[in-house]
């Protein structure tokens, strides 16, 4: 296969260059793109190095069996829909298309139909929404979701790379902000994203609005607060859900949590540090309320559940290789 990488050098950019390494997606060709500046950088794929190119319309115009996006939306609206033009299936990370009544918002394991024999532009979720619906697919097939309360501790790493230098820079002792509104080190941070008229943010309407489009249900009413904290890698989330149906029983939600694939459900404390570096979204505190609500703590990877492995789990949806 001929795969290109556009934001190559950044977060996502990178950590997908990994996982397609990883998960032994055959290629014979794979072509990185970044800004003009990184043109004098190699990254390397299989131990050899791959020079980075700049972007340009002729580079995206190419036919690629894939072309995996990881640059900022502004970035991904100009170029995704020339690829998508010249015949290209592009995966998408940015926020440009998710919410494109035309176009599909995956997460395979969830509604990977979705794109059985599909071209052109494919989204890739917001990453707090990925590792959440994951855990609750089966929940919803199940005990029908009616309400969710979330509040997100989002690792910086999610801001992009730049966001990843700020926090090491203020840890060691350096407390100029540039990325973040307030200091992130030793702090959390109550907002993620603009804030919109009725003072819910950016990120929580991406979790609003995306979830309820996977799961194909506008009905859920859900209430997010999302939150950056000094963490560099893992998103944690503490989520209430009242369900239409009782379960009775948590074990009933224990077994669908189960069922749904890439979740495991433990009885150990899991934190952001044991779920980085993996594939799987980690289930833990599990409880009852009362028969119709449960709450749980949620954390993934969020460049690799949230962002890399997701896109590339895609595409190995639609070649088969999953
Ligand atoms: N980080 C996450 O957890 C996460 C999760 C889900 C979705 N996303 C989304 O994925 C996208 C990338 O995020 P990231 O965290 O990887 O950001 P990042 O670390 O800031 O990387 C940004 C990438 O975009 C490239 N870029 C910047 N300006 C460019 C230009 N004019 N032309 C071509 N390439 C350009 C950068 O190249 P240079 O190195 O040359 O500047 C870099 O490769 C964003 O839309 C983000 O919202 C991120």
């Amino acid at each position: 296969m001929k795969i290109g990488i556009v934001g190559a050098t950044g977060e996502v950019g990178r950590m997908m260059i990994k996982v397609l390494e990883e998960y032994k997606i055959p290629i014979d060709t794979l072509k990185l793109f970044a800004s003009k500046k990184s043109t004098k950088r190699t990254l390397t794929f299989k131990g050899k190095e791959v020079q980075v190119e700049e972007l340009t319309e002729d580079s995206v115009k190419e036919k690629y069996d894939f072309l995996l996006f990881s640059v900022a939306a502004q970035i991904s609206k100009i170029f995704a829909p020339i690829a998508a033009k010249s015949g290209n299936v592009v995966i998408d990370n940015s926020s440009a298309f998710r919410m494109d009544k035309d176009i599909p918002l995956v997460v395979p394991q969830i509604n990977g139909n979705l794109v059985k024999n599909y071209k052109g532009i494919i989204a890739n979720p917001n990453c707090s929404t990925i590792q959440m619906v994951l855990s609750l697919y089966k929940v919803h097939e199940k005990f029908g979701i009616e309400e969710i309360f979330i509040s997100t501790y989002q690792a910086v790493s999610g801001a992009g790379h730049k966001a990843v230098i700020e926090l090491q820079n203020q840890l060691d002792g350096n407390n100029e902000t540039k990325v973040f509104p307030k200091q992130i080190a030793h702090n959390v941070i109550p907002l993620i994203g603009d804030l919109k008229n009725d003072n819910f943010s950016e990120e929580e309407y991406k979790i609003i609005n995306e979830t309820k489009k996977i799961l194909n249900d506008v009905t859920i009413k859900i209430y997010p607060t999302a939150v950056r904290v000094p963490v560099f890698y893992g998103h944690s989330e503490a989520i209430v859900v009242k369900t239409s149906r009782p379960f009775i029983d948590i074990s009933k939600i224990k077994k669908a949590m189960e069922e749904s694939q890439d979740v495991i459900v433990t009885e150990d404390i899991l934190t952001p540090i044991d779920a980085a570096g993996t594939d799987f979204v980690f289930v833990s505190r599990l409880r009852k309320i009362d028969n119709n609500r449960f709450s749980f703590w949620n954390v993934a990877d969020n460049i690799r559940v949230g962002a890399a492995t997701n896109a590339v789990k895609i595409l190995m949806y639609m070649v088969g290789l999953s």
